[in-house]
């Protein structure tokens, strides 16, 4: 390719992405819509999900066991000891932009902690709770 076909590509590209990308709102807004009509994501309640003791697994009663109690801060896999970036997408710009990657580990991590999936209302409440600062 020649500098300005590179360049004329790098601009296409520039002014696509923006359009293709979901932000953690996009994600707020679909698992709001698949929860059903009225329903309303609660901050509160993201919180309370997060916090809570689950009681399904000794070794990791709730999220906070390994994402802390704050979002904005990095957690520690309670098993693996390995290092969890914050969950925070205002200080983890990656965060709540991959359907795939949220599905993966909202799937793993409820199945651990809670027993059982998480409900599409669960998901949009803990994901509302994580833009409006995740602290619990
Ligand atoms: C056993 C440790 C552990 C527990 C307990 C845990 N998580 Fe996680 N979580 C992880 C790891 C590891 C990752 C993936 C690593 C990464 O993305 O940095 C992750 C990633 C996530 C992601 C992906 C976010 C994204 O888009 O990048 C979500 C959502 C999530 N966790 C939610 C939860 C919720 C909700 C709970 C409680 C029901 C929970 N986690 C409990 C370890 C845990």
């Amino acid at each position: 390719m020649t500098a300005k076909k590179i360049t004329l590509a790098l601009l296409l590209l520039a002014g696509t992405a923006p359009a293709l990308a979901e932000t953690p709102k996009d994600f707020v807004a679909k698992y709001a819509a698949e929860a059903g009509a009225g329903f309303k994501p609660s901050a509160a309640r993201g919180k309370e999900l997060f916090s809570k003791e689950f009681g399904a697994s000794r070794d990791m009663p709730s999220c906070t066991t390994c994402h802390t109690r704050d979002l904005k801060a990095s957690g520690k896999h309670v098993i693996t000891g390995k290092i969890i970036d914050p969950l925070s997408p205002a200080v983890n710009a990656e965060r709540f932009t991959s359907a795939k990657k949220i599905e993966k580990w909202f799937k793993r991590n409820c199945n651990e902690v809670l027993g059982r999936e998480c409900t599409p209302a669960e998901k949009a409440d803990f994901i509302q709770f994580a833009i409006e600062g995740g602290k619990a």
